[in-house]
């Protein structure tokens, strides 16, 4: 009898792969345990012919494999239904949506900025993120004990590398390697050590720009960063150029844009101004000029430079530059 026993095991552990459905399931399970006729049923009713002390072992084996049977056929039964039900998917029915990506706020802005002055013919260029002392300041006429040179608002990796405060040095990169007419704008990222508050953050986007030619002229660059503003911001806002300071131009000017959401009156937004600056700018300092060996006599220029976040920010009214970095779908949904 422990030979049939074993013998049904088997028998049953090859006929289950072979089941498909519920009927063959149906007839296997009769087969195995139907209360008449059924294997393990039969066997149950010799053990009145084997000598007493025989049936305890013998049964409790025959009763193991009945429950060993009814187990498996039970998974093969829910296994065969959840088949059923894939099979019973409605292929008719309109997909779901999938959730696709979009690009991020600031990379928009970006590629806005950098479509408007391709229309004017700027070329892109890019430089390192680790400078040199000479790069970032030094050419840049910002000789040393030059207060912006503070090593508590750079982080510096050596004695003569930091990563770089400004795009600015990207200006001199490019003047050592050509040679003028000059029409480029290098966007990249920029390092302060400045403290995170909702106006700064200690990485933030810069777009760098520079234009050389003879003859350039102040009207130049009022007229290229007036299309700019008119591109980027719509034609009725208005533009301020305010006299400023930058050691590597002269004249220099901070240029605002009259308060979208005043329109010039002061409110909380523009701090009761009317105005929001939005980058600095100036012709290009004939110092500067002396480092890359260029003919201040015969060479004029520009150079301007913005902030990528503070753009985006005036743009759809963002009120957190923090708002860019911490990666809240609510709120890069909205771009
Ligand atoms: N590099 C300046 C800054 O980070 C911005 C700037 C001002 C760039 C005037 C220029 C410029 O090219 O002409 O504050």
């Amino acid at each position: 009898m422990r030979r049939e026993i074993a013998f049904l095991k088997k028998e049953i552990q090859g006929k289950i792969n072979r089941i498909t459905d519920q009927e063959e399931l149906k007839q296997v399970r009769i087969e195995f345990l139907g209360r008449r006729q059924g294997k393990l049923t039969s066997l149950l009713k010799q053990l009145v012919d084997l000598p007493l002390k025989e049936r305890p072992e013998l049964g409790k084996l025959i009763n193991d494999l009945k429950s060993y049977v009814q187990e498996v056929l039970d998974k093969k039964e829910k296994v065969i239904n959840e088949e059923k039900n894939i099979e019973e998917v409605d292929i008719t029915l309109p997909g779901k949506r999938p959730f696709l990506g979009g690009l991020h706020p600031l990379t928009q802005i970006l590629q806005e900025i950098k479509r408007i002055f391709a229309t004017l013919g700027f070329e892109v260029v890019r430089g390192p993120e680790i400078e040199t002392e000479y790069y970032n300041f030094e050419a840049l006429n910002m000789p040393k004990f030059h207060p912006a040179r503070d090593e508590q608002d750079s982080f510096y990796l050596s004695k003569t590398h930091l990563l770089r405060t400004q795009t600015s040095p990207v200006q001199i990169r490019v003047m050592e390697q050509q040679t003028p007419p000059v029409r480029v704008i290098a966007p990249g990222k920029c390092y302060r050590r400045d403290a995170i508050d909702a106006s700064h953050y200690p990485m933030f986007h810069q777009v760098e720009g520079l234009a050389i030619d003879k003859g350039m002229a102040f009207s130049d660059l009022k007229g290229t960063l007036t299309y700019f503003v008119h591109q980027m911001f719509g034609p009725n806002r208005e533009l301020r150029f305010r006299p400023s300071f930058f050691p590597f131009t002269e004249p220099s000017a901070e240029i605002d844009i009259s308060c979208a959401i005043c329109r010039g009156k002061g409110c909380r937004v523009c701090s009761g101004k009317g105005w929001l600056e939005i980058l600095g700018a100036g012709m290009v300092d004939p110092e500067v000029f002396k480092k890359v060996n260029y003919d201040p006599e015969q060479y004029q220029g520009f150079a301007f430079g913005m902030g990528v976040e503070r753009i985006c920010m005036l743009k759809y009214g963002v009120d957190d530059i923090r708002h860019f970095f911490q990666n809240d779908l609510r709120f890069l949904r909205q771009f």
